[in-house]
């Protein structure tokens, strides 16, 4: 293979990296980052973000936060899971239990440092609340 070709070839590798990652960010936004401070679990839950394999999914935490100050947590993180420094207003909704959509959940609020998962400065997973699994 001549240089063009490799560079061909790495520049979309590049490329299609880029495209999960930023998908990955996408989807923890939308399924993570709230601008409301009240949810109605039990409304937002049967979302289809929420159906995991045609079951609503156990736990969801929503964190009342701006984009960007989430998107902070990650700041100069290549791969790593991060303990936020300051602490966040959360939503949890818990199934009760499980049914046909809608599934019945249990919402209470917190306020605590939260641990997500960073790929490239992105956070790209919820991964716990107070303190890193
Ligand atoms: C909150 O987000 C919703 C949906 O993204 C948007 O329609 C609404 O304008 C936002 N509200 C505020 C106060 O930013
Ligand atoms: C959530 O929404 C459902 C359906 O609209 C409603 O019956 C229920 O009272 C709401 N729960 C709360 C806590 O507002
Ligand atoms: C839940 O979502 C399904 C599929 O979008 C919809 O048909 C149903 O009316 C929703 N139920 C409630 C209570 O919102």
């Amino acid at each position: 293979m001549c240089a063009k070709s490799l560079l061909l070839v790495f520049g979309i590798l590049l490329g299609l990296s880029h495209l999960s990652l930023s998908q990955n960010w996408a989807t923890f936004q939308e399924q993570h980052i709230t601008n409301t401070s009240s949810i109605n679990c039990s409304n937002i839950m049967n979302n289809s973000l929420y159906i995991v394999g045609g079951q609503c999914k156990k736990v969801n935490t929503f964190i009342a936060s701006s984009a960007t100050t989430v998107k902070g947590i990650c700041s100069g993180v290549t791969d790593k899971k991060v303990l936020s420094s300051t602490k966040f207003q959360l939503d949890i909704c818990t199934r009760i239990f499980i049914t046909p959509r809608p599934c019945p959940y249990s919402s209470r609020t917190e306020t605590n440092y939260i641990c997500v998962k960073c790929e490239n400065q992105y956070p790209v997973h919820f991964a716990g609340i107070g303190q890193c699994p």
